[in-house]
């Protein structure tokens, strides 16, 4: 099959990178690894092995291609960039105390919070050792500080979780932070490595930014709507957990006294009931701040689409541009 025969933008560009995510895959068992503490295969192997979208190493092999790289390090990137991705997941489901990943039961469910915490961070310090194998400063700066950056977002949205006063430019604030930092550091990684100029560099942030804060507000609305059985997570995790997500924030913007009253002993004050979720739900659907949600998504995603045209024509940059569609119409 030819590769433009292929509907979904996602698989595209997975076929276009087949051999090289052969390769990011086969370094990512390699590393993950660990002979000494057989718990790191353990749960490494069950989060792993359970697959995942691989979004963000697609990302950086696109790039560096899209950069016309033709050097062997575009792989180290990839895999130091699940890496990340993979470590924050084990310790996001310990703080979220989250019970379904990929499909499964949570390694801090199957195992322990003090396992999930321990392998995130051998996940973390293995990711460092690979980005240190490509030799450059720059990729090791940007990778260090997208992980800071990641670790802001996510005690900046534990200090604004039941807080009703949390609004939409925290929100922001946050999932620049915890989400969109990583999609922007694969993609400009994948930029610099191949010695791409600065205004190329930047088109390639701003896409993975923009991107990622789409993606991000879009995996929030389907906290809400979306199907467990397709999104491998629990739904209403984010109610639970009492987060101000931008469906919320909305609705508590245009709520009056008494629906404030709801969302105050919900998420405030944290006394949840069973039909409480339902409630919530009603109150998104009575204001349409799903539907408002969702504008801001497909606003974020036509800036990256933006960002990713002032890149010169490729195959790959029009795959980049076609993603950026199918990040929100994951929600359909
Ligand atoms: C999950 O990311 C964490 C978020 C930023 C929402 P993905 O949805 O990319 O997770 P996997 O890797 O495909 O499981
Ligand atoms: C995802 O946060 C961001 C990180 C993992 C750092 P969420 O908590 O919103 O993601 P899910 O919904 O658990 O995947
Ligand atoms: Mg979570
Ligand atoms: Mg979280």
């Amino acid at each position: 099959m030819n590769v433009s025969d292929i509907a979904k933008p996602h698989d595209r560009l997975a076929a276009w990178l087949a051999q090289d995510m052969g390769a990011v895959n086969d370094l990512i068992q390699e590393r993950m690894a660990s002979s000494h503490a057989p718990r790191i295969p353990e749960v490494t192997r069950h989060l792993v092995d359970a697959g995942g979208k691989r979004l963000r190493p697609m990302l950086t092999l696109a790039a560096a291609h899209l950069c016309g790289y033709k050097g062997p390090y575009h792989i180290h990137l990839a895999a130091t960039v699940e890496f990340i991705h993979t470590a924050t997941l084990l310790h996001d489901d310990v703080v979220d105390e989250s019970a379904q990943r990929r499909g499964r039961p949570t390694a801090n469910l199957l195992w322990d919070n003090k396992s999930s915490v321990l392998v995130g961070d051998y996940l973390f310090s293995r990711s460092f050792q690979l980005m240190t194998e490509t030799g450059s400063i720059d990729v090791l700066r940007i990778l260090s500080d997208a992980s800071a950056t990641i670790a802001e977002g996510e005690v900046l949205q534990m200090t604004a979780a039941q807080d009703l006063a949390t609004d939409e430019s925290v929100y922001l604030q946050v999932v620049r932070g915890k989400t969109a930092a990583l999609f922007s550091a694969a993609t400009e990684v994948g930029g610099v490595i191949a010695g791409a100029d600065d205004t190329v560099v930047k088109a390639l942030y701003d896409y993975g930014d923009a991107l990622g804060i789409a993606f991000q507000i879009v995996d929030d609305l389907l906290d809400y709507q979306g199907q467990s059985a397709a999104t491998g997570k629990n739904v209403g995790d984010d109610f639970r957990e009492r987060k101000l997500t931008l469906p919320v924030i909305k609705a508590v913007a245009k709520a009056d006294a008494e629906e404030r009253a709801f969302w105050s002993r919900t998420i405030e004050k944290g006394h949840q009931e069973d039909g409480d979720l339902e409630h919530a739900l009603d109150l998104l659907h009575r204001h349409e701040t799903l539907e408002a949600t969702k504008i801001d998504a497909v606003a974020w995603a036509e800036k990256a689409k933006q960002a990713m045209a002032r890149m010169p024509a490729h195959d790959l940059r029009d795959m980049l541009i076609d993603l950026a569609d199918y990040v929100v119409e994951r929600i359909n």
